[in-house]
């Protein structure tokens, strides 16, 4: 026996290292047909993880106070030694999160991944979702940039809509009668302590509930159905050595685009760190058109499509909350697109083309025109969740599953 195999033994007989990593790893049997859109779960990992670390590192260096926010940042990309590339890892992560985290929310939309067993899945997924919108939300705030701050108040004031408490509601998030250093604290608080945590927590969660069941794939087919005298899937593979290479792939491809990004568009034209962000917080001059990062536009525009404003919130919460419930309102037969009919397809497409629209909108000042067009692809969008998820399998013709996998 070799010295690491003795350790090895050592720490199995106290802890389940080997246990873990063959339940998890060596002994976890994917679906052997995995392809592109499975990167992004392993991908989002990897955003997790940049985003933890950079942040550490830029907190080191950040002063969280109304009155040395913004010239700590300034400090931070003009003196600390390679603060700059922090500082933009940090906030060009933040927006590739979302990117990956889009694209990995569409694979379980295409492949029904949401479906009976993975219900649990989804649903922490989504918990993860609102965790990370509002991570997002908070960590605008400290730059105490003048988009941050007047892009806070706008969100904020969205309480007041609760009834009765409203008002009381928007004081007590901002901890002041107005944003200020107390509402700078306590997000800074939230944003590198709490909400990290939270988000951690449900990613732990978010796996093993996947690994409960076992991937889903894009043919739809339960792998586990078929296994041989040995218990092992047909159509699975061990997730190491072959999908921890496999992602490697993928990481490459995501580097190749995050590395030009921060390099060469470190702002990304405007979308990822906003033109007014370059002046700091000032509650007297409101800048000439307030609008969310990207991300978060798709909602916003929902929020304004409404021209009252509390049904407003109700519509734009109602946005996010339908999308708890997508794995009971897809009630198809089959899961995969691969075997949906033509009705499904189009519908899925017009919503992709919704989406986009009202992401367009939503960082657009409003026009009588763009409003009309909002309120369209807000209309198509609650459409597709209800009544269409629920009913278009009585009318759309689907393909026979097969048994097993497809290469
Ligand atoms: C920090 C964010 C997230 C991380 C780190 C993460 C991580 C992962 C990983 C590593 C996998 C397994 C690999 C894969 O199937 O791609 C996975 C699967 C999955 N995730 Fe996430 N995820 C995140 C957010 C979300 C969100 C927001 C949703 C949806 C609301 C979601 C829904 C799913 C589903 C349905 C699966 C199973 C897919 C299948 O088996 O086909 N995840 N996730």
């Amino acid at each position: 026996m070799t010295r690491t195999q003795q350790l090895i033994g050592w720490i199995d007989d106290r802890f389940p290292l080997t246990k873990v990593w063959n339940e998890h790893l060596a002994e976890y049997y994917a679906p052997k047909n995995f392809n592109f859109w499975y990167f992004f779960g392993s991908l989002a990992l990897l955003v997790l993880v940049n985003q933890l670390l950079t942040g550490i590192w830029l907190t080191m260096h950040y002063n969280p106070s109304a009155e040395g926010a913004y010239e700590s940042v300034e400090y931070i990309m003009r003196d600390v030694p390679y603060g700059w590339l922090l500082r933009y890892m940090h906030s060009t992560g933040a927006s590739a999160f979302f990117i990956v985290v889009y694209l990995h929310m569409f694979r379980g939309m295409i492949y029904g991944s949401y479906r009976k067993p993975r219900e649990l899945v989804w649903l922490f997924g989504m918990v993860i979702f609102v965790l990370l919108m509002a991570e997002a939300f908070m960590g605008y705030l400290l730059p105490w940039g003048n988009m941050s701050y007047w892009g806070a108040q706008v969100i904020i004031n969205l309480f007041s809509a609760v009834p009765v408490y409203g008002d009381e509601l928007v004081t007590w998030i901002r901890g002041d009668f107005l944003i200020s250093g107390a509402t700078l604290n306590r997000f800074f608080a939230l944003h590198v302590v709490a909400l990290p945590i939270a988000l951690l927590l449900m990613v732990f969660l978010h796996i093993v509930a996947l690994h409960a069941v076992g991937s889903n794939n894009p043919d739809g087919v339960e792998i586990k159905k078929l296994k041989d005298d040995k218990g092992i899937p047909l159509d699975g593979i061990p997730f190491h050595p072959y999908y921890t290479v496999k992602d490697i792939v993928g990481v490459a491809g995501f580097l190749f685009f995050f590395c030009m990004i921060i390099f060469f568009f470190p702002d990304g034209g405007g979308f990822f760190l906003e033109p007014p962000n370059f002046t700091p917080a000032n509650n007297l001059k409101t800048p000439e058109h307030i609008a969310p990062v990207w991300y978060f536009t798709p909602f916003y525009s929902v929020l304004r499509a409404v021209p009252d404003k509390d049904l407003g919130v109700v519509a734009m919460g109602l946005s996010l909350v339908i999308l708890f419930f997508l794995p009971w309102l897809d009630r198809s037969p089959v899961k995969s697109i691969r075997y949906k009919g033509p009705i499904f397809k189009l519908a899925l497409a017009l919503f992709v083309i919704s989406f986009f629209i009202l992401g367009y909108l939503g960082m657009k000042a409003p026009t009588p025109g763009r409003t009309v067009m909002a309120q369209i692809t807000t209309a198509y969008y609650f459409f597709f969740f209800f009544p269409f998820l629920p009913f278009y399998h009585k009318f759309d013709k689907t393909k026979p599953v097969p048994e097993r996998v497809t290469d």
